[in-house]
């Protein structure tokens, strides 16, 4: 694939979806298909730097998530803090700006600390934004960002008028606001829903859905997305 850098989608979100079914179909438990995820996980990130994105947004663990049984709930948490905590070091020698978002308080103080210690390590880091969405909702970012701006109130509303507020205004307070739009959402497992992931940010984004099982995802199947995006037409409401 030639590629021209104009038509790199610039921010990638992905909804990995598939772990489970990938296992089941192979009659292995849905842990073996989390375990494998992460390696997709992986090398999708290494093959996203490789191909010049610059944002790389990945749902890991929904805030619908906790209504799963307590031995996958804490599976997955378990699998998260132990492949930051061997992959901390390589964000670095890789110059990759760690970020979480959703709301972390509800897991357990070691993974807490962990997620913090990594975000401060990498802040300065410039190469490559990568972001772990966990505990995340779109809704409750839309939430989140309502009640800071009415923390902010004395600082912000009073002084513009909730009559002047704006749509930049208000970005100001969602989680990824540092971050510009995704341009390319990737959905794999076959299902064709966004379940209450980036539902604010995803208003212009170009929707890419595919069968394949997250643990089957490959770093070749990103690039047939990539394809996929540069024969879109974004028009933003225009007419070209
Ligand atoms: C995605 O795979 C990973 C998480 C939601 C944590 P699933 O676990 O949803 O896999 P399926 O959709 O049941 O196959
Ligand atoms: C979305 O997958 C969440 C993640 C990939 C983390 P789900 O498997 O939770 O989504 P639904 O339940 O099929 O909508
Ligand atoms: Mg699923």
């Amino acid at each position: 694939m030639s590629t021209n850098n104009l038509s790199i989608p610039k921010h990638v979100a992905v909804v990995m979806d598939g772990n489970g079914r990938w296992a089941s179909s192979r009659f292995l438990p849905r842990s073996s298909g989390h375990v494998k995820g992460i390696k997709s996980a992986i090398s999708i990130i290494n093959k996203s730097i490789q191909l010049g994105t610059k944002y790389l947004t990945l749902f890991a663990f929904s805030s619908e998530n906790w209504n799963r049984p307590p031995e996958e709930i804490s599976n997955l948490i378990n699998l998260f803090t132990r492949t930051l905590e061997k992959q901390v070091d390589r964000l670095m020698t890789e110059g990759i700006c760690f970020h979480v978002i959703g709301d972390i308080t509800a897991f357990n103080y070691d993974l807490q600390e962990l997620i913090n210690y990594a975000v401060r390590k990498t802040a300065d880091n410039k190469r490559f934004y990568l972001t772990v969405a966990a505990n995340y909702g779109g809704h409750w970012d839309i939430l989140q960002a309502i009640k800071l701006m009415l923390i902010d109130k004395e600082n912000f509303l009073f002084e513009r008028g909730c009559h002047n507020l704006n749509i930049n205004d208000f970005n100001r307070y969602l989680s990824m606001s540092w971050a510009p739009d995704p341009d390319l959402l990737i959905r794999t497992g076959g299902e064709k829903r966004i379940s209450n992931f980036l539902i604010w940010q995803l208003a212009y984004t170009e929707l890419y859905f595919t069968d394949i099982y997250w643990p089957d995802f490959t770093p070749l199947d990103l690039e047939k997305a990539f394809e996929w995006y540069r024969t879109r037409e974004r028009r933003f409401g225009k007419i070209i």
